[in-house]
């Protein structure tokens, strides 16, 4: 699984719910990557995309999938959005593996974690794509890392964790006005 994800240089990825920058250039690079591949996030990175995201499976991480269905408010608003965009939401209970995330399917998982150590098996790449609460608990399974680095300090409540020790910088794969990516590689044990 490769993680993907934008960071200030105070380490910060989110404010408020949402992303406190706007850098369409990093958004298009983002598409670029996961384009054809499995977004691996939690509910309120899925609540703050506003919609999914076309042409990549969802597989979102929640304690509590039917609240979140059943939910009013902004998840109802979500849900109409989606499944007028032609999106189906899928249950664990139904889950047969990688090989069964269609591009118009969000897969809503409480029990997460066995599922995601099995994501070698998917013949699409597998991206990690946040939150802070995701990234904390999911970094350590990634082999790669494709990291933004917004060249400034923002404010914010979501960060990113420690990730220098456990991976190494491999190159820069882009610049542009004010952020470039990095790839690192996990180091070896
Ligand atoms: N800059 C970036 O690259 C980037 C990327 C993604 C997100 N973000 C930002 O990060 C912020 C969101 O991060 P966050 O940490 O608040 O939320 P998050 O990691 O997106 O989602 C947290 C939710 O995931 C579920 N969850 C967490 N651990 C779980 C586990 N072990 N098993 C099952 N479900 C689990 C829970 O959902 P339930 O509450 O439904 O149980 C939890 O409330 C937003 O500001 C967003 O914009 C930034």
């Amino acid at each position: 699984m490769k993680a993907v994800a934008a960071m200030a240089l105070n380490r910060v990825i989110g404010r408020a719910g949402g992303i406190p920058w706007h850098l369409p250039e990093d958004f298009r690079w983002f598409k670029t990557l996961t384009m054809g591949g499995i977004l691996v996030m939690g509910s309120r990175t899925l609540l703050s995309l506003g919609r999914p995201l076309a042409g990549r499976g969802h597989v979102v991480l929640s304690r509590d999938p039917e609240r979140l269905c059943g939910a009013v408010g902004d998840w109802a608003l979500f849900w109409e959005r989606a499944r007028n965009a032609g999106w189906k939401v899928r249950l664990q209970p139904e889950w047969e593996g990688w090989g069964g995330v269609g591009d118009r399917e969000i897969w809503l998982l409480e029990g997460g974690a066995e599922i995601i150590a099995a994501e070698a098996e998917s013949v699409r790449p597998v991206f990690l794509a946040g939150g802070a609460q995701i990234y904390e608990q999911w970094l350590g399974a990634c082999g790669e890392l494709f990291l933004s680095v917004v060249e400034r300090e923002v404010e914010g409540d979501a960060v990113f964790p420690e990730f220098e020790s456990r991976f190494e910088w491999v190159e820069t794969v882009m610049r542009s006005e004010g952020f470039h990516v990095r790839r690192y590689q996990r180091r070896n044990p």
